[in-house]
C-alpha cells in the first residue's frame, strides 16, 4: 500500500505559530527524506513533549509522556523504533520491544536523574532498609530499573507507590518528586538525592513575579519542580497531564513551569491562549536534532542493546507499572 506523504506547505501550517518562515527552509529537506525513510524502514517516531516543534509537530508518529510513550511502544507493528527523547526513554522502548530494532539519534541525550544513582546505590539501600520495597523513577538505566521492585512516571507515581499496600516505600531518584508524592499519599516514602537539572531550577519567587506581571495567569509545574513551587502552583502534573489541563480548562492566560519546547507545541493547538514562557531548557532533550533523526535511519544508529539478565529484571519492574 503507498502512503501519500503530507506536502511542505501543509506541514509547515502545523508550525507556523511557533517557527518564523525565515528557519522553515533549514527543515523541509530533513523533514521530508525522514518522512521516506520512515516509509522505507517500516520505522515509527516516538516523540516526548520537549522535542522542538519541527520533530513533534512534523515527523513524529506517537507523542506524549514518558509514560504514554511507554505504552505506545508495545503496540507498535513497526520493525524500527526511533526514539526522539532521551536515553533511558529508549532503553525503556527497547525493554518492552525487545524483537525490534530501538535507535537513539544521539548516545549523549541523558539525563541528570539517571545519572544521580547506579544499581550499586539501591543495592546498599536495600540493606540499609529491608523489606522496603523500592519504587524506581523510569528516569533511571536499565541497571537501577533491574534492581528495583517497580518503575513509576510522574503520571502515576502515587498509584504506584498506593499499588504496593505497604506502609513504606523507597522512591528514587528524584527527590522532589518523591516529595511531591508523599504529600499526597498516606505511605511513607523515603527519597534519594537526585534532582533533575532542568526543574531544580524554578523558585516560588518565579511564580510570585509572574503573578504579579501577568494578572489571572494559570500556572501548571511539573512534580519535579521542588515542593515549594508546587504549592505555589495551580496545577501539577505529567507533561501530559499539564497539555491536557490546558486542552480542558482551556485558560486564557496560562504558564508551564518546565521544559521550554513543552509550551510551543501545547500553543500550536491553542492560538486562543496566551502562553507566558520562563521555561528552562534541557540540553539533553536538545541533542535529538532532525539532521541525528534521519542519520539515525540511514545508517542504522544507535542502536540500543541491553544485556539479557539486566533487560528481563528491569522488563519486569517496567511491566509491574504498566499493570497498575
Ligand atoms: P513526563 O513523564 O512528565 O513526560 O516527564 C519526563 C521528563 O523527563 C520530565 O522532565
Ligand atoms: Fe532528565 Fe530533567 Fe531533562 Fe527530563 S528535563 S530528561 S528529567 S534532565
Amino acid at each position: 500500500m503507498s502512503t501519500i506523504l503530507p506536502s511542505a506547505a501543509s506541514l509547515y501550517d502545523r508550525v507556523r505559530r511557533v517557527i518564523p518562515p525565515i528557519e522553515w527552509p533549514s527543515f523541509s529537506d530533513d523533514i521530508e527524506a525522514i518522512l521516506a525513510l520512515k516509509r522505507e524502514r517500516n520505522a515509527v517516531i516516538l516523540a516526548h513533549n520537549y522535542q522542538t516543534p519541527e520533530i513533534f509537530h512534523c515527523v513524529a508518529d506517537i507523542v506524549g509522556d514518558s509514560l504514554a510513550l511507554a505504552r505506545k511502544a508495545m503496540s507498535t507493528e513497526a520493525d524500527v523504533i526511533v526514539l526522539a527523547g532521551v536515553h533511558f526513554m529508549a532503553e525503556t522502548a527497547k525493554l518492552l520491544n525487545p524483537q525490534k530494532t530501538v535507535l537513539i539519534p544521539d548516545l549523549r541525550a541523558g539525563c541528570s536523574l539517571a545519572d544521580s544513582i547506579t544499581a550499586e546505590d539501591i543495592r546498599l539501600l536495600r540493606q540499609r532498609y529491608p523489606g522496603v520495597p523500592v519504587v524506581t523513577y523510569v528516569n533511571t538505566s536499565a541497571d537501577v530499573k533491574a534492581e528495583s521492585d517497580i518503575c513509576c512516571t510522574s503520571g502515576n507515581a502515587k498509584a504506584v507507590v498506593e499499588s504496593l499496600g505497604v506502609p513504606k516505600v523507597i522512591m528514587l531518584p528524584d527527590e522532589y518528586l518523591a516529595q511531591n508524592i508523599a504529600a499526597q499519599t498516606k505511605v511513607q516514602i523515603t527519597a534519594w538525592k537526585g534532582h533533575c537539572e532542568v526543574h531544580e531550577r524554578f523558585t516560588p519567587a518565579d511564580i510570585r513575579q509572574l503573578r504579579e506581571s501577568h494578572p489571572g495567569v494559570m500556572v501548571l509545574a511539573h512534580p519535579e519542580c521542588p515542593p515549594d513551587v508546587v504549592a505555589e502552583a495551580d496545577f501539577s502534573g505529567s507533561t501530559a497531564a499539564m497539555s491536557d489541563y490546558v486542552e480542558r480548562q482551556k485558560p486564557p492566560r496560562v504558564v508551564l513551569m518546565t521544559e521550554c519546547s513543552m509550551s510551543d507545541n501545547v500553543a500550536v493547538q491553542h492560538p486562543e491562549i496566551e502562553f507566558i514562557r520562563p521555561c528552562n531548557l534541557c540540553p539533553h532533550m536538545k541533542r535529538i536534532t532532525l539532521a541525528n533523526i534521519r542519520s539515525a535511519l540511514e545508517q542504522n544508529r544507535h542502536e540500543v542493546m541491553i544485556e539479557p539478565d539486566i533487560a528481563a529484571r528491569a522488563r519486569l519492574a517496567v511491566e509491574r507499572m504498566l499493570a497498575v
